[in-house]
């Protein structure tokens, strides 16, 4: 049976569909338990994220409804059942997808019960889907980013077809709250506040394979982190693309500022973060809110994408350079003790040496304490992919290296400026490297190693920063 649903067959309200969906997860439980019989053992699942934090928050998502209906989580892609969470942002994250298809039709091969998913962002593009139709038939379940709260219903489906199963829809208005969630931390967490975007950047897809932007009832979001802190929870990252804009599309408008005001004043919770701020709907009540709160963490990703104005209006970003200059300025003015980040693109459409000049004069300027660096990447649908002037590739490397130089030379000095003080980092985890360190993270996100063991994971703890090594620190755990 191929099913390629564009209709919502019957319209619940939210509630009564999280109902539906956990009749689904008991028929779901049935056939998991039929498999385990079969199999002679526990069956296993392994969730693979491929995108941002909100692809890993559905990650979550989806392993909290495996892990109820029976199956272990498990992160090696042998197992019984494995499905991949997508991204589209740039190509290489869909090249990685194919590459590494082929290698579970090989372990497909070997494991006759083996079923594989595909989910996400990707999976939006009807040209990914015709190419999965017919060159990847092997995969048992589809489904797009707008019907994820099915994902119960799909599997069923799954466990009751030969066939491959499509279900994509091309937008939705729903929002279904209360559905199982599996933490890959127990001490932190993220959570969304808003879903999709309004914005159309001209070179991004987001807006297309994510939809009209909703943002999610207070009170759910409230309600979700108390339960979260209940459960052990201290940092949690407010998860939107754009969450400066929280709140406007409610029926009783809100604005992410009073969002903050409220979070902040749950009991338990250490930190807050959030992400991302689009420069154009930072306002001032946002600065004085995190300047005066005893939690927000001292972390802004504040994307730039480029320096020259010329290119930021092509690019749809509605600020100017200098507007983005004494935003950051006012920032760094207000609250010293921040740490900024940024993503920047390099190559878009039109784009010049001069222009990459000024994005380095930005950089210079705001004297970021770490930048995400990208290649433009045409992405078909998108504005800037029917444009004429399409940067050559010697010349964007020539500009991108620029560019990643001048971003490690400032963030080097700029991290370096906290050498010798003391300050709490959360402990998240042991050392791959060295088993006899812990990694912890700063209110202002960066990273420092410190001797320590497993039993301080989860933990605040005062650290002397010792020595820097450009992004992050070898430091010494200081008695409280
Ligand atoms: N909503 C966030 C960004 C989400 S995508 C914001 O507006 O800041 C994360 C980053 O990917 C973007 O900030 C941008 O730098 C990069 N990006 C998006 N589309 C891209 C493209 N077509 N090519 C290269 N980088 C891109
Ligand atoms: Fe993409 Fe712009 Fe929306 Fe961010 S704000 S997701 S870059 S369209
Ligand atoms: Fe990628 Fe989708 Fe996130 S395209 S960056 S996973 S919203």
């Amino acid at each position: 049976m191929e099913k390629n649903t564009k209709q919502i067959t019957e319209k619940l309200n939210g509630a009564e569909e999280t109902k539906r969906q956990f009749l689904f997860m008991e028929k779901a439980k049935e056939y998991v338990a039929l498999l385990e019989q079969e199999l002679g053992r526990k069956p296993t699942c392994c969730v693979t994220t491929f995108g941002c934090q909100m692809n890993a928050r559905d990650s979550e998502k989806l392993a909290g409804i495996l892990e109820l209906t029976g199956y272990v989580l498990v992160d090696d892609e042998d197992a019984d059942f494995v499905i991949y969470n997508t991204c589209t942002v740039r190509d290489n994250a869909n090249q990685r997808v194919y590459g590494r298809l082929g290698h579970l039709n090989s372990l497909k091969k070997k494991n006759p019960h083996k079923k594989i998913a595909l989910c996400g962002c990707m999976m939006q593009e009807p040209s990914v889907i015709e190419k999965i139709k017919k060159s990847y038939r092997f995969v048992d379940l589809i489904f797009g980013t707008h019907n994820i709260y099915k994902f119960a219903e799909l599997l069923v489906a799954m466990f009751e077809n030969e066939t491959m199963i499509i279900d994509i829809w091309d937008d939705t208005d729903q929002i279904v709250e209360d559905l199982p969630v599996e933490r890959k931390y127990p001490f932190k967490s993220g959570i969304n506040i808003m879903f999709g975007c309004n914005n159309f950047c001209s070179y991004c897809i987001v807006p297309y394979v994510r939809g009209r932007e909703r943002s999610r009832n207070p009170k759910d979001i409230i309600h979700e982190i108390e339960r979260l802190v209940a459960d052990g929870v201290v940092e949690i990252m407010l998860l939107g693309q754009n969450v400066n804009s929280y709140g406007k599309n409610l029926k009783e408008p809100m604005s992410f500022a009073q969002l903050l005001k409220e979070i902040e004043k749950i009991e338990g919770l250490e930190r807050i973060r959030f992400m991302t701020s689009h420069p154009k709907d930072l306002s001032d009540e946002l600065i004085q809110v995190m300047k005066e709160s005893k939690k927000i963490c001292r972390h802004l990703h504040l994307p730039l994408q480029a320096g020259s104005t010329r290119i930021l209006t092509a690019m749809n970003r509605r600020y100017t350079k200098e507007q983005y200059l004494a935003l950051a300025e006012k920032i760094r003015k207000e609250i010293p003790d921040i740490a900024l980040t940024t993503d920047i693109i390099v190559g878009f459409p039109g784009e010049t040496l001069e222009d990459v000049e000024e994005t380095i004069e930005v950089i210079k300027k705001v004297q970021y304490e770490n930048a995400f660096t990208f290649i433009y990447s045409k992405r078909t649908g998108t504005p800037a992919a029917a444009m004429e002037n399409q940067v050559p590739e010697e010349v964007v490397k020539e500009g991108f290296d620029k560019v990643l130089q001048t971003v490690q030379e400032t963030a080097r000095m700029r991290v370096a400026l906290l050498q010798g003080q003391t300050l709490d980092a959360l402990v998240e985890e042991v050392n791959e490297q060295d088993p006899t360190l812990v990694t912890g993270r700063l209110s202002n996100n960066t990273i420092v190693h410190f001797k320590g063991g497993k039993e301080l994971i989860g933990q605040i703890v005062p650290v002397y920063l010792k020595e820097c090594y450009g992004f992050y620190y070898l430091g010494e755990i200081m008695n409280k």
